[in-house]
């Protein structure tokens, strides 16, 4: 149901901009200021694009924490934001509970967590590490809306070997194969009984796909010269999937994960054949010499002078589902390979489906992929492979507010055989250099999308960008307006006519990020007044609930800020939009993840990841969540309403 005062259009479409005299505060840095300006004054010719107030508007006087009002829809008592605090913080009247953790039994008789006993075949049956996307997938079937009882689906992003192990040097292959077992993702039915959710130890969907877990590649790039290895010479068949970031959920019920920093694991990249391949490892930074991590010690894969085509088969978005115990995952070339941060699905208007994605690196990409055929919500089996076909873009953002979504496609543009594109495999798999040769704009590392269930309206998380405008990096353009941007921003876009399949866009700043108190720096909340905010750094992970507001997870806000990271829950719409009010922080070290509702909203999952970052085995600096004596172990909370019922955050 909506908020009695939400209006369905956002305000930068139809207001006149006002107060252009504050843009920037007295002290902003003079190019931030233009860039603003520039964007204020282009403002009136579109037609609205900020909503009234100004960036970083007067001199209002600081509230410790944001209040909330009445009319937001939002009535929780915002927590105040946390230094040094080892636990979650969530306001009063909410409880939040542990669902699952790091070492955690997952598959049926799997041991129990044994720090010191640490391999592949236990951890392949136990929860992983740094879990980062959550999907929720009710039970029994993917199109019912059981708010009570459904399978979690965690993807875990990344090893911290020095935190694992009790002792790690040079690692061993018994370290090496935990870490292996430890990347992947976990699938674990969970139930709530009288407001507590549990996962179920013993039920049949419980499954953990891990770095060797045999996957299938399908779509464009399947079979290409570029994808066959010495031991899958057919370019079909890889081993895992690996630093799994965001994600997403499809509409037929099957979760989507992205391979991100895939690069950190391939070495030797100095001494492979040089050329195309490795002009192009180059671009996406595999490793040139031994990697931190040594995996290339034991396994020929991971090194890139044996196997050189064996790092083409990441970075791309795997398609796992989760209601068939048994089905194979399948990496879905067709919407490319970079360093996907997520994938957002949505239904356009006439059935295709659109998937939105962002490249996680300074200066990289925002792709769409928009299939060729339409979700048939009768018969889930004709969905099952609608992300093998269709039409993959990248993102160019134009100072005037317009934007294009410019074709990835083989033999459009400069993507010709006469500029050396082989086919539409190689589009693909080079997919950075495509968008380079395509003139996409340069952001400030895109991470997570949202699309606004109420409004239709999409939202760019960019984390920050701290080499903009420094020395030869690129200085800062409309969508990414701070040199030096520690704090981050997020936009807003809006395609044309609504249709999510259009190659066109509209776009606006909805948010600045930082303190709202630091005139340095400037920051806008979207129009909304000092006392209706809250000092917010490095948005990554983005949720809506079912009435329109955005939820934002921070990683980074302690470097960036000085508080540990939160979330937070955003008004997008109405009087009060831009209103900001922190909902929940982390434990010493944690970075917020996967931030994802029940169908009925009265159940907020996220992931705690790396509690204790910094810290090793011996000496941690966080003990959570189990405690005094404990090492910190990355995991999936709930968070509800004391006594279980009612919608959160309203
Ligand atoms: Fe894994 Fe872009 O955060
Ligand atoms: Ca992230
Ligand atoms: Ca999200
Ligand atoms: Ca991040």
């Amino acid at each position: 149901m909506q908020p009695e005062n939400t209006n369905l259009q956002a305000p930068w479409l139809d207001k006149e901009a006002e107060n252009a005299e504050t843009i920037g505060g007295d002290n902003a840095s003079p190019d931030f200021k233009q860039v603003v300006e520039e964007g204020l004054q282009r403002r009136d010719l579109i037609k609205g694009l900020f909503t009234g107030a100004a960036i970083a508007a007067s001199g209002a006087i600081a509230a410790p924490t944001a209040q909330a009002a009445a009319s937001t829809g939002l009535t929780f008592k915002p927590i105040k934001l946390s230094k040094g605090n080892d636990y979650i913080d969530v306001p009063e009247g909410y409880d939040a509970g542990l669902v699952i953790a790091w070492g955690n039994p997952v598959t049926q008789n799997a041991p129990e967590f044994d720090p010191t006993r640490q391999n592949g075949v236990n951890g392949s049956q136990q929860f992983g590490y740094n879990c980062d996307m959550i999907t929720y997938h009710s039970l029994p079937a993917w199109n019912s809306t059981n708010s009570r009882r459904g399978l979690l689906c965690v993807n875990h992003e990344y090893t911290d070997p020095v935190a694992m192990f009790p002792s790690y040097t040079t690692p061993t292959k018994d370290q090496v194969d935990a870490e292996l077992a430890a990347h992947g993702v976990s699938i674990v039915e969970v139930e709530e009984f009288f407001g507590v959710w549990q996962y179920n130890a013993n039920s049949r969907f419980n499954r953990r796909l891990t770095g060797e877990t045999e996957m299938l590649i399908t779509g464009p790039a399947a079979g290409d010269e570029l994808m066959a290895t010495s031991v899958d010479r057919t370019g079909t068949r890889v081993r895992g999937t690996l630093n799994n970031c965001a994600g997403g959920q499809t509409p037929w019920g099957t979760m989507l994960t992205a391979e991100e920093n895939f690069n950190q694991y391939f070495g030797n990249r100095a001494t492979m054949p040089t050329g195309v391949n490795r002009d192009n490892m180059t671009r996406l930074g595999t490793v040139g010499g031994a990697t931190a991590r040594r995996w290339e010690s034991f396994y020929d894969r991971f090194d890139q002078t044996k196997e050189p085509n064996e790092a083409n088969r990441f970075g791309w978005i795997v398609e796992i589902d989760p209601y068939d115990p048994n089905s194979i995952p399948k990496k879905r070339t067709a919407l490319g390979r970079c360093k996907h941060e997520c994938a957002t699905t949505t239904i356009a208007k006439n059935g295709q489906v659109v998937v939105y994605s962002g490249d996680d690196e300074r200066f990289d990409y925002l792709y769409k992929f928009v299939t060729a055929g339409t979700f048939n919500p009768d018969n889930r089996a004709a969905n099952m492979d609608l992300l093998d076909r269709g039409v993959l873009y990248v993102a160019k953002f134009n100072s005037d507010g317009t934007g294009q979504w410019l074709p990835a496609v083989h033999n459009q543009g400069p993507l010709t055989m006469a500029n050396g594109w082989r086919n539409q495999a190689d589009v693909l798999i080079r997919l950075r250099q495509a968008g380079d040769a395509l003139g996409a704009t340069k952001m400030d590392r895109p991470e997570d999308v949202e699309v606004n269930p109420v409004t239709g309206l999409v939202y760019l998380a960019c984390t920050n960008n701290t080499l903009r405008g420094v020395g030869a990096s690129p200085g800062v353009d409309a969508a990414n307006p701070r040199a030096n941007n520690r704090s981050g921003h997020i936009i807003e876009i809006k395609e044309s006519g609504n249709d999510h399949t259009r190659d066109t866009f509209n776009w606006g700043i909805f948010m600045l990020c930082g303190d709202p108190d630091d005139k340095a720096q400037g920051t806008y909340f979207a129009g909304a007044p000092r006392e209706k905010v809250s000092p917010i750094g490095a948005p990554d992970n983005v949720a809506f609930d079912n009435q329109g507001n955005l939820w934002i997870g921070t990683d980074g806000m302690e470097s960036a800020l000085g508080w540990h990271d939160a979330i937070y829950a955003c008004v997008t719409e109405g009087p009060d939009r831009g209103t900001l009010l922190p909902f929940m922080s982390m434990p010493i070290g944690a970075e917020t993840c996967g931030p994802t509702f029940t169908p009925d909203n009265e159940t907020f999952f996220m992931a705690v990841q790396h509690p204790g970052e910094g810290g090793t085995y011996a000496q941690p600096t966080s003990r959570w969540p189990y405690g005094s004596g404990t090492i910190p172990r990355p995991g999936v909370v709930f968070v509800k309403k004391s006594w279980g019922r009612g919608t959160v955050g309203s």
